[in-house]
């Protein structure tokens, strides 16, 4: 069954884009284009959606719709993709690192409460993985401070929080459509709000000659009516054929995931020296970029783990995400993470086979030698 959905999906995408190539819906904005904006935030739970050639641009756009000041602070978590990071400092404003719980390794609140000062303006959150932050928490300190809040849900299409969708929650949220998701564009994102006006000053961001007719009638808006600010960034209408076709099937692809992800948690939870990450209360799991996450415990361990699950033809994916805080670009944000940088080096991800036909007693034969070797226990 989990093959043939996955023929499917790859049959629909051959067929869709061919039709939609044949249809010369090949660049500005067909009607593909505008079915996936409605049908995506409608989804999520937002009146607006608008997409961009990227998340990174989608993040930029909605930095910018925000309307910050310069050196405006936005707290945001160290151990990201650098793309949720760069745009604050694009946009002039200063991002303010947060640390992560040593739990659920979703950004930790407390930490976020401490970093709060009268330069926060806002907060920007990653979902990291799938995982759903402790949102009844950062919705209410937001509220009482007065911060707005952006969501970056790249890697959480369709997981949820007390039963709303993870990007429902945010002034504004984001989702990157980028090859490796689970609504994948190949290159592509989608920005998502309640708020006409941000809406509307993603759109002159990224876009030109689009929503005439709204900006016209807006006394801020009207002289970027034609050209945007003359950025270019709008997506392929081609990528978003294909974005389409994941979107469609996202339900399904994701029960599936959460079977197989569901099943190792239960295999890892016998070794006292494994860990991965533990789910927010009132969190449920979706999009699963990358792999299910596992984290180690003896740094000097590594080394020999990583070779036994080459042995056993497991693909354990380092942590790709760095030290952010650490860069030359950041080196005056002088300050104190001790859980990122404690579980930098023991994070990795154990990847899921395209075709979901992941080798579960291949992962309990590999974890019995590992422990035999006295590498876990
Ligand atoms: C959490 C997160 N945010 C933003 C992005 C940027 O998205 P894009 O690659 O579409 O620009 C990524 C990319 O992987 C990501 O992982």
């Amino acid at each position: 069954m989990k093959f043939f959905i996955r023929f499917k999906i790859i049959f629909l995408k051959i067929i869709k884009l061919n039709i939609s190539f044949l249809k010369k819906e090949i660049s500005g904005y067909p009607e593909t284009v505008k079915k996936f904006e409605k049908q995506f935030s409608e989804f999520i739970g937002k009146d607006y959606g608008i997409t961009f050639c990227n998340g990174t641009s989608s993040i930029e756009a909605a930095i910018y719709a925000i309307n910050f000041s310069p050196n405006d602070q936005i707290l945001v978590t160290a151990s990201n993709f650098h793309a949720s990071i760069g745009p604050i400092k694009n946009l002039k404003c200063m991002p303010i690192f947060v640390d992560i719980d040593k739990d659920t390794l979703t950004i930790d609140c407390e930490d976020l409460k401490k970093k709060i000062n009268n330069k926060s303006k806002g907060i920007l959150i990653v979902h990291p993985w799938g995982y759903p932050c402790n949102m009844d928490e950062i919705v209410k300190i937001a509220k009482e401070n007065n911060l707005k809040l952006i969501e970056d849900c790249s890697h959480a299409h369709g997981a949820s929080y007390n039963k709303k969708r993870i990007g429902s929650f945010g002034d504004i949220s984001i989702f990157s459509l980028q090859g490796g998701k689970s609504v994948a564009a190949g290159e592509g994102g989608i920005a998502l709000t309640d708020n006409k006006e941000y809406f509307l000053r993603m759109s002159t961001y990224g876009h030109f000659d689009r929503h005439k007719e709204n900006l016209i009638n807006n006394n801020e808006f009207k002289k970027f009516s034609k050209t945007g600010i003359s950025k270019k960034l709008r997506a392929h209408p081609l990528g978003i054929c294909l974005a389409n076709v994941d979107f469609d099937n996202l339900h399904i692809i994701n029960n599936y995931k959460e079977k197989i992800y569901k099943k190792i948690d239960e295999i890892i939870i016998s070794y006292k020296t494994l860990n991965t990450m533990k789910i927010n209360i009132k969190a449920e799991r979706g999009g699963y970029f990358s792999g299910y996450p596992i984290i180690f415990n003896d740094i000097n361990k590594i080394s020999k783990i990583k070779e036994k699950f080459k042995k056993f033809k497991i693909n354990l994916i380092e942590n790709p995400w760095f030290l952010t805080h650490k860069l030359e670009i950041y080196k005056d944000s002088n300050c104190d993470l001790p859980v990122t940088e404690k579980i930098n080096n023991l994070f990795f991800l154990i990847r899921i086979p395209y075709f979901l036909n992941f080798n579960f007693k291949n992962l309990k034969n590999c974890l019995i030698e590992c422990k035999k070797d006295d590498l876990i226990n």
